[in-house]
């Protein structure tokens, strides 16, 4: 196994601003209580503790947080490197965890989820926990009448109503495995992923409602298994009315398939590494990778990460906005809040129907306490304004978090400003579909910096090492790792261990760190600690010798106050091997002038330096985005140097292509 890593990146960003945490937030929470309990006076002597003795405290989080039919015999098994083992010789089930431990108790009444439709003229619907696990039983009972059995594959393909977790948990009570497509993605994204994991039975609705219209999606989950030999049922759950095609013997309604059936299942004893779930997430490279994820651990670790950086109290109203489809909706709207058995919000639709209040009158309505979101939500709310935050009630909120990419320090401060009554602490988790859970976060306790991930949670050990697996000195970037194993993390790529060992393990197999996860971004470490991710490992900009992370240039550009968003690519240069193109869009209402271009310009020059001043500047209406929001560089970049653009299928909105200039 070798694989080249990268090189050094440059540092130019500084952020001096400190954010200390309210006294009464560290004094009520969660982490400080365990931390009295143990004696430990400081956060720093308390992460260290828990890093280093990492196995020591995931055990001790594994009987907390979990109940295990039979308790495991080790805690984590290392003997097979890179294919680690947690939990081993215990047995255990995600949705006896989540759901029916909580229905059998006092928790019975209280809500597991609150839904919010999309028409504002459907109601809002409050779930109990006594309610889901019949749910989950009858719909568990209706896929075993299907014929699915444990490790059987289900592809879910639905929108963000309850019956999208009520389909997990009953694929997880009877150790079936589902796999979620998004049902942003188009016939042939849900078809090829179906297809890879040799899907037994699928579930789909009729439809689903965007900005106020039922949309089609039956008909493009029939298009998809048209030639997915492996799907035997299409199970249709009736979401909107609207007509579709009906194949007989194959498809099913969901309403049919549980009539009868009985409100009790038996939860099915698991060994602690059999896969919960497989979930795609798109490499750099075309193909889609089946991440496997495995149920003892998940069951402990996405719980444990919430309670502890979120802080979740038994009266909290918990809003994690992503798509259930995406690794953040898996762990933190379905298993981590479950096993914990805490309320949240599933929001259906948009965040601009029926306007740019939605977001807001959720949290009002509801009484949301803590919301987290991703910088290009905040960015998007950004660019209408303070009007609309103004003119809502958000006093209940008493948390922020973000996730999906770094976020820039001015939409952090918008963010505390606008949600937070500029009091509110913000906990930036760094993370990934492979990871599980956050790995790098602040917790309540922790004095921020905007923009900073800040430190490895307890129990992980992320560090920054360069190429040969030596770790860089604080204050210097390199590829952010993580030496050792969490509960969470990734199991394997289904059927596809080759590429499994070359992306993740590869770069330091050959060293003394072999063993050590290659997470694939580029991060530096400040002078204090701090952890700041630089983005992608392949984002990078070489300009005159200097390797700038691409990321760190659109955050000093949209620093500037008429900018909403910004791409930076790099544009061969004779002189300079690549000089800096920046895609901009204005914040409503700004005019695009040169002289605005001129400004913005001489603004990076300021922040970053010379040598981080774009060449050019383009105003666009639009940039071309991932439906989890990621800016797709490598499309604007193929799109502005006049190549092709190769796969489009992960773009929200494909005709933002169209609008990026050529360059050259
Ligand atoms: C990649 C993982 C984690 C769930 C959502 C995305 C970037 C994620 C942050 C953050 C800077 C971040 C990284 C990471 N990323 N969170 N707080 N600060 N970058 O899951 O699609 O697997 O993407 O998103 O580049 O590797 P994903």
């Amino acid at each position: 196994m070798a694989e080249k890593a990268t090189a050094k990146t440059a540092v130019l960003q500084t952020e001096t601003r400190i954010f200390e945490p309210p006294a009464d937030l560290v004094d009520n929470s969660n982490v400080m209580q365990w931390m009295k309990k143990k004696g430990f006076k400081t956060e720093k002597e308390m992460r260290s503790w828990c890093s280093e003795n990492y196995v020591e405290f995931w055990d001790e989080m594994a009987k907390k947080y979990v109940d295990w039919f039979e308790p495991y015999t080790t805690v984590m098994d290392n003997s097979e490197m890179p294919y680690f083992k947690w939990f081993t010789g215990g047995k255990v089930n995600m949705t006896y965890n989540a759901v029916d431990r909580h229905a059998a108790s006092d928790k019975k009444d209280k809500l597991a989820y609150i839904f919010v439709p999309e028409p504002t003229d459907q109601e809002t619907q409050k779930i109990t926990y006594g309610e889901l696990a019949k749910e989950v039983n009858k719909l568990a009972n209706g896929l075993k009448s299907l014929g699915v059995e444990k490790d059987d594959r289900v592809s879910l393909y639905m929108p963000m109503i309850p019956q999208l977790p009520i389909a997990m948990l009953a694929c997880a009570k009877i150790g079936a495995i589902h796999s979620i497509v998004f049902s942003g993605f188009s016939a042939k994204g849900f078809g090829d992923r179906v297809k890879d994991c040799e899907a037994k039975v699928a579930i789909t609705t009729d439809g689903f409602y965007r900005r106020g219209k039922a949309m089609p999606l039956k008909a493009q989950a029939d298009e998809a298994i048209a030639d997915a030999p492996s799907v035997e049922h299409l199970v249709v759950y009736k979401r909107t009315g609207i007509d579709v095609d009906w194949k007989d013997g194959r498809d099913i309604w969901w309403d049919d398939l549980i009539e009868g059936k009985s409100d009790e299942c038996e939860a099915v004893p698991l060994d602690p590494e059999h896969r919960l779930f497989i979930l795609y997430t798109s490499g750099t490279t075309g193909k889609p990778k089946g991440i496997e994820h495995a149920v003892g651990g998940y069951c402990v670790a996405p719980a444990q990460t919430l309670d502890w950086v979120f802080d979740i109290k038994e009266d909290d109203i918990w809003w994690c906005t992503a798509d259930i489809g995406w690794i953040t909706g898996h762990s933190y709207i379905v298993y981590g809040p479950l096993v914990l058995g805490c309320t949240s919000m599933i929001y259906e639709g948009s965040p601009d129907y029926p306007d740019f209040g939605r977001w807001y009158k959720i949290i009002e309505d509801n009484k949301v306490t803590i919301i987290y979101t991703a910088p290009t939500a905040i960015r998007m709310l950004m660019k209408q304004g303070s009007k609309w935050p103004e003119k809502y009630d958000l006093t209940s909120l008493r948390l922020l978090g973000s996730v999906g990419e770094p976020i820039n320090p001015e939409a952090w401060i918008w963010y505390r400003k606008n949600f937070g009554a500029d009091k509110l602490q913000i906990m930036d988790t760094w993370w990934q579909t492979e990871s599980g859970t956050f790995i790098n976060s602040p917790l309540p306790i922790t004095p921020l910096k905007p923009g900073s991930c800040t430190f490895p949670l307890p129990g992980y050990n992320a560090t920054i090492y360069d190429e040969l697996g030596n770790e860089v000195p604080l204050g210097e970037g390199g590829n952010i790792v993580q030496p050792t194993p969490w509960p969470s993390m990734l199991r394997a790529f289904y059927k596809d261990t080759e590429r499994y060992q070359k992306e993740y393990w590869s770069v330091y197999w050959d060293t003394p760190k072999r063993g050590t996860y290659l997470a694939g971004d580029k991060a530096t470490r400040d002078k204090d600690g701090y952890f700041w991710i630089q983005g992608r490992i392949d984002d990078v900009l070489s300009v005159a010798g200097h390797r700038i992370a691409n990321a760190e240039v659109e955050s000093a550009i949209v620093a500037h106050p008429s900018v909403a968003e910004s791409a930076v690519v790099g544009k061969p240069d004779e002189i300079k091997g690549e000089s800096i193109v920046a895609f901009v869009t204005v914040i409503t209402g700004v005019e695009e002038t040169d002289d605005l271009k001129k400004d913005i310009r001489t603004f990076v020059r300021k922040s970053l330096g010379p040598v981080a001043m774009p060449s050019e500047i383009h105003f666009v209406p639009d940039l071309p985005k991932t439906r989890s929001g990621k800016i797709m560089r490598r499309v604007i970049k193929a799109q502005s140097l006049g190549k092709p653009t190769g796969d489009v299928s992960a773009l929200a909105n494909p005709e933002a292509v169209e609008t990026i200039p050529l360059i050259v």
